[in-house]
């Protein structure tokens, strides 16, 4: 049986839900999956025992967040004239071609290695930072993802490469963007818990650098903060402060599945041609298989 490893982040669960529907193509044409949770710090499998080999993330601010950096970093060189491909899977809030950049960094640590990239894809989920997406746009989205995510699939297992395009200028622009690694970690420093927090424990347990601990009664962010929001996104009382970046901040789980007619939108004018654009040719590539297939 053939096997496939993704290794991935996701600080807010819409990486995982991505890679997830990856998991059930995979499974459903008869590959056996390993998922790796960077999450865990001990990473000990052997990638070139795998027949298929995946990154997954969010994008921050342009960039692969710190942590997919240093495990691409942790990675072992291949041995000589050995090369492994890989594929790239990455989620982000809007669309914008500017996000394709944020693997720049992450292919030449893994270029050095022996690592060759032979397919890539990006897919619009809903923002866990600046506002929350409405719920008739995160259906849309995900209406997208998931039916373009087993196309994107199926590309990997037949060894058809696709790879995504770059502004011009793009590595020193991902240099810039990538502040937000040194940044994060200052800010996090600033979040703060207000008394309607209830103790729960939660913030503590799922943060991925365990930068949360509890000093004499107290509340205590300390200097690994991955600005992930898994912290904030999640708390049941919406109680965490997220510093200097407050007034983006997003609580509480998407629905992805639901569609009112009457809801009011939000942020209309917002990236509007970008969205337009990431809908249109995803649905054109959608459509045109169903035509082929004559569904
Ligand atoms: C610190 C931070 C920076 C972000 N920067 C970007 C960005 O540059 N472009 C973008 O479209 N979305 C950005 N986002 C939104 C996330 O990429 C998006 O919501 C992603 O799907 C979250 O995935 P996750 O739930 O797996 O963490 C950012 C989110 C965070 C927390």
């Amino acid at each position: 049986m053939k096997r496939v490893l993704i290794c991935y982040f996701s600080g807010t669960g819409n990486t995982f839900k991505v890679v997830n529907e990856y998991v059930k193509f995979f499974n459903e044409h008869g590959y056996d999956t390993t998922l790796f949770n960077m999450d865990n710090k001990e990473f000990n499998l052997n990638i070139l025992e795998y027949d298929l080999f995946g990154i997954a993330y969010p994008i921050h601010a342009f960039n692969a967040p710190s942590n997919i950096l240093k495990f691409a970093k942790s990675l072992d060189k291949l041995p000589k004239k050995t090369k492994k491909s890989y594929f790239i899977i990455k989620t982000s809030g809007e669309p914008l071609k500017l996000n394709n950049i944020s693997s720049l960094k992450l292919r030449s640590i893994l270029k050095k290695k022996g690592y060759v990239l032979t397919n890539e894809y990006h897919y619009c989920m809903p923002y866990n930072i600046i506002f929350r997406h409405t719920n008739n746009m995160v259906y849309k989205m995900w209406n997208i993802a998931s039916n373009v995510i087993p196309l994107d699939a199926t590309e990997i297992i037949n060894n058809k490469e696709s790879k995504l395009s770059y502004v011009l200028f793009g590595r020193l622009l991902a240099f810039i963007f990538r502040i937000e690694h040194w940044g994060g970690r200052f800010n996090g420093k600033h979040y703060k818990v207000n008394d309607t927090c209830l103790k729960c424990g939660k913030c503590i347990k799922n943060c991925p650098t365990n930068n949360i601990t509890i000093e004499n009664n107290e509340f205590k962010f300390n200097k690994n903060c991955l600005m992930c929001m898994r912290c904030s996104f999640n708390c049941p009382v919406d109680a965490i402060k997220i510093g200097l970046f407050n007034k983006w901040k997003v609580n509480g789980s998407y629905d992805f599945n639901s569609y009112d007619e009457n809801e009011v939108q939000t942020h209309q004018k917002y990236c509007k041609k970008s969205y337009q654009k990431y809908f249109a040719r995803n649905q054109k590539r959608i459509d045109e298989i169903k035509t082929n297939k004559n569904i």
